[in-house]
């Protein structure tokens, strides 16, 4: 090893000149002790130690920026054993936006987690990893398979649900946006209840008509926040019994927005439109979040919505190291406007993506893949993905 105390001396000859610092994360004793400045694309670094024979290590450009130290040396996980040749490909591909398809029980998951591990193992800051998931519990366990796998480095990675590292980010930056940091989260009841505070105060809900209830009133908005689709088309499409009311529920929805302003308050909705906002409009919050978080990994794709979808474009930023791991034939919280254009839509916006399938599935028995397909195959889905012993 390179790192700690040990250390006595570096020698590094480049093949190339220039002027860049070893950016490597593995062995920081390599960034602190080589002072010498080169952009060798690459080069053989000497570490000399006292009672360390000489040694030789490669040294090899970054993703994206940098020098990534690539040393003859054996991972403590053995990922090829422990994965199929298609997660081991997802696990092993570093670099640029990856789409990875996989049915249920095909180790989507798994995926994830030997990929956070491997990161770590070569020497990736945990902390420059955003894991986004749906529930804070998924991520929790996620981290904790890591850990169990490799150490408590990938306990650091960051992650979350997107509401919560919205959250986390905007308690930082809220102020940019006209906010105080300290501004107080509505859950869906409380949002709904302050709706049908201000549709009381605007005496819209009369004996003479039918006005929608704040549940109801509270989804519309949502969906139109969560799929960028304007009142009007969803009242149209899904409530046509109040198209006729739409002047009315636009303004309740205005006066809600305004009332949220005035009082500090966010609704889960605005934790992701705000930060993506912050993200479009504050470009050095963008710049330093890009830096601060070089490989995305979303699981669960397939359940984004449109704003969750440019979260992820802009939180990948320019370097683009995203990879999302979806299922195109299951997407289960469509409520929230979740939608597969987001899985079609993938190798589009960022041409140039590696897409990877999996189709194992480790965990249905065949006759339920069975039924399962036949359902999937009358609701013109693709199929499940056959069983080990079904391909061999
Ligand atoms: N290569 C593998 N070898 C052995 N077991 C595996 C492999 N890949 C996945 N499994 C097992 O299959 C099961 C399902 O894995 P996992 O939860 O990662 O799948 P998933 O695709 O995320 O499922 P879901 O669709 O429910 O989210 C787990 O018990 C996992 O350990
Ligand atoms: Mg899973």
């Amino acid at each position: 090893m390179l790192s700690g105390s040990g250390c006595a001396d570096f020698t590094v000859q480049c093949f190339d000149s220039g002027t860049a610092t070893f950016r490597d994360t593995m062995y920081p004793d390599v960034e602190r002790n080589s002072r010498r400045r080169s952009t060798p694309h690459f080069a053989i670094l000497k570490y000399l130690s006292d009672d360390m024979e000489k040694k030789k290590f490669t040294l090899k450009p970054l993703p994206g920026d940098g020098l990534h130290l690539v040393v003859p040396r054996k991972l403590a996980v053995n990922y090829k054993n422990d994965l199929n040749p298609a997660q081991y490909e997802a696990v092993t591909s570093l670099d640029g936006p990856h789409l990875i398809i996989a049915g249920a029980g095909t180790g989507k998951t798994r995926t994830i987690v030997y990929r956070v591990a491997y990161l770590v193992e070569l020497g990736v800051k945990p902390q420059n990893v955003l894991l986004l998931t749906f529930t804070r519990k998924a991520a929790q366990e996620m981290l904790r398979r890591a850990a169990i796998l490799l150490d408590s480095r990938c306990e650091h990675v960051a992650g979350g649900t997107f509401h919560s590292f919205a959250n986390r980010v905007l308690r930082k930056y809220a102020s940019l946006l006209g906010y105080e940091n300290n501004y107080t989260i509505l859950d869906q009841t409380d949002a709904e209840d302050v709706v049908n505070l201000l549709r009381t105060r605007m005496k819209l809900d009369t004996r003479e008509r039918r006005f929608p209830r704040k549940e109801t009133l509270y989804d519309l908005y949502s969906r139109s926040v969560n799929t960028l689709t304007h009142v009007r088309d969803l009242l149209a499409g899904e409530y046509p019994q109040f198209l006729e009311l739409e002047a009315d529920i636009t303004a309740l929805l205005q006066s809600y927005i305004g009332y949220k302003r005035q009082n500090n308050l966010m609704d889960y909705d605005d934790l992701l439109v705000n930060l993506a906002r912050l993200l479009q409009e504050k470009e050095e919050v963008r710049k330093a979040l890009n830096d601060e978080y070089r490989y995305v990994m979303v699981d669960e794709y397939q359940d984004t919505n449109r704003v969750q979808a440019e979260l992820v474009r802009l939180m990948a930023g320019q370097r683009r190291n995203v990879m999302v791991v979806g299922d195109d034939a299951q997407c289960i919280y469509s409520f929230r406007g979740s939608t597969i254009r987001n899985i079609l839509a993938f190798p589009e916006e960022y041409p140039g993506c590696k897409i990877i399938k999996i189709e194992e599935n480790y965990r249905s028995s065949q006759h339920i893949l069975n039924l399962a397909n036949e359902i999937l195959r009358r609701g013109g889905v693709a199929s499940v993905p056959r069983t080990p012993a079904e391909r061999s």
